[in-house]
């Protein structure tokens, strides 16, 4: 296949970007009364306004162009089918058959991972059930309160974030904590607050090879061991994990370990045994209705037409800014507090996704490929940084994220939410001129001199972009089918910036070096090679611990 910035589509969109840069939205509303209508797109529960963007339907045409001629059709069938699209790691990405039907068969080197995954799906629900019914029981017959789950990265934020989406969801008992730092006092400041007798632990781990993660288990196992003995390790302790014989050799009995599969990239793993958290805090039924919602984005994704197919929509919107008007970020704003750690696992997802500079060909990009992502929770934001959103030098495409429905009993605080959404976005387009600002300050009373040299600053330049998804309430279907959305805007991303999203070399480097320093900061031992930089700190920090 051509080099992207080879593609025909490619060369058609930097013409056309050439003609759009003074493009004005709030002259394309006046003009076009339709616009809204022709610029949104419906999918269950949910509604996309992307209207508000720097496009005309023959951008989007276009981008559809760049994303055939990227080969998305084909390179998504290759990813549900199983095909080996992680390519630098020979596996496939297999996220999709966590969440869906037990027929028809596919293979993965010829084995067929249906039955594979609701084998294992079905080990998880007895559990489950066992632990809510109180038939399994800690070491001394009490029933779990407490459930600790100790992971890091895509076995941590994503079980996380879902807790914490579905709080209102769950059962009364048990309790779910997450452990992820290797600060020690995230693992002590939780086992404060739980009794080793009735506290269940779950050691999360793709790999078991990640040293926060095994820290932290090993701490834990200490802990329960020096209060209730060896013996109690059996009850008190589960793995989710790829890796049997690390399990094993790490002091949890097999019979206590759910299993995933080396196609199932960490960050995509919450639909596997990695999701035993968030079966236990919600019950079994809220988790299956989630994997079902993300099954139903999957059929979406894989057979609506890409102009109603919405992580299509919402990709090569992203690549139209990230290309051709040059941004760099990308600001999520889900105005819902039960959403509140959505950015930090889309962080995950996009950025170790496609935080890539080597291509398909296996020589650097051309072009910038993923941005950064961040974000947080409306209205929190609005009091915080978006300043810069409304009034700085950059350009930032945004999406906006918010359920119509009150889901509380506060009902008046909810109208003010939305009320709040809908004003950034609207203010964000329409802006607000030097002239209105100085006729304001001037009715205002102050002098016409002053209202001059003052209006500037108070100037919004607007026709700035935001993408407004709308959805019903927050429940397990809605949010299943928001997390694969995202999940597959990442692919079709990679797919275009011919990239694989599916690896994450980069976390290697840092990994590595961490050991010879750990070894450096003993005063016993010789520094070893380091830059100078690295060479003064840890001379002051030898410094500092010795006094
Ligand atoms: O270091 C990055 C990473 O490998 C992530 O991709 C992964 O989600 C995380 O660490 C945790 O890995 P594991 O589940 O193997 O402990």
């Amino acid at each position: 296949m051509k080099a992207l910035n080879r593609l025909p589509a490619w060369l058609a969109l930097k013409q056309h970007h050439k003609a759009m840069r003074h493009f004005d939205m709030r002259e394309a509303f006046s003009a076009d009364p339709g616009r809204f209508a022709d610029l949104s797109a419906h999918f269950g529960p949910f509604l996309l306004d992307y209207s508000k963007n720097r496009i005309t339907r023959e951008t989007l045409n276009l981008l559809f162009d760049l994303a055939h001629q990227s080969q998305l059709v084909e390179r998504r069938s290759a990813m549900f089918d199983g095909k080996p699209v992680n390519f630098t790691e020979g596996r496939a990405a297999l996220h999709t058959a966590l969440r869906a039907p037990a027929t028809p068969p596919l293979r993965v080197a010829r084995q067929d991972v249906r039955p594979l995954v609701h084998h294992e799906l079905g080990r998880l629900r007895a559990f489950v059930e066992r632990v809510h019914g109180g038939q399994w029981r800690g070491h001394t017959g009490k029933a779990i309160h407490d459930v600790v789950n100790i992971g890091i990265g895509g076995s941590d934020l994503g079980p996380a974030m879902v807790c914490r989406a579905l709080e209102h969801l769950a059962r009364p008992s048990p309790r779910v904590h997450f452990v992820s730092n290797l600060d020690p006092a995230h693992l002590a400041d939780t086992l404060d607050r739980v009794d080793p007798e009735t506290t269940l632990f779950i050691v999360a781990s793709k790999t078991f090879t990640t040293l926060e993660t095994l820290a932290n288990a090993r701490s834990a196992r200490a802990w329960l061991v020096g209060r209730l003995g060896e013996a109690a390790v059996a009850k008190h302790f589960v793995a989710l994990s790829t890796h049997r014989a690390a399990v094993s050799e790490f002091g949890i009995d097999p019979d206590n370990m759910f299993v995933f599969w080396d196609w199932v990239g960490g960050r995509y793993s919450l639909w596997s045994a990695i999701g035993l958290s968030i079966a236990l805090a919600l019950g079994w039924e809220h988790f299956r209705t989630l994997l079902d919602g993300a099954h139903e984005m999957d059929e979406h994704f894989r057979d609506a037409p890409f102009e109603d197919n919405l992580p299509v929509i919402l990709g090569m919107l992203g690549v139209w800014y990230a290309n051709f008007w040059g941004t760099d970020t990308y600001g999520i704003f889900p105005y819902d507090q039960r959403l509140s750690l959505l950015v930090p696992f889309l962080q995950q997802l996009d950025m170790e996704s496609n935080g890539k500079n080597v291509g398909h060909n296996n020589r650097p990009v051309l072009y910038n490929t993923g941005p950064i992502v961040w974000g947080a929770p409306g209205t929190n934001g609005q009091h915080a940084f978006f300043e810069l959103i409304h009034q700085g030098t950059r350009l930032i495409p945004t999406d906006f994220l918010v359920g119509a429905v009150n889901a509380t009993p506060l009902a008046d605080q909810h109208e003010w939410l939305l009320a709040n959404c809908l004003a950034q976005t609207e203010a964000l387009l329409k802006g607000k001129s030097q002239d209105v600002i100085e006729g304001e300050l001037v009715a205002a009373g102050m002098s016409r001199r002053d209202a001059h040299a003052l209006a500037p600053h108070k100037v919004f330049p607007g026709n700035r972009p935001s993408n407004t998804l709308i959805y019903q309430t927050l429940d397990a279907r809605t949010l299943g089918m928001l997390i694969a959305l995202y999940e597959h805007k990442v692919f079709v991303q990679g797919v275009v910036w011919q990239i694989n999203s599916f690896d994450q070399w980069g976390v290697e480097l840092g990994k590595q070096l961490a050991p010879p320093i750990r070894h450096a900061l003993d005063p016993a031992n010789p520094p070893g090679q380091h830059d100078g930089s690295t060479l003064g700190l840890i001379a002051e920090l030898r410094r500092r611990r010795a006094s």
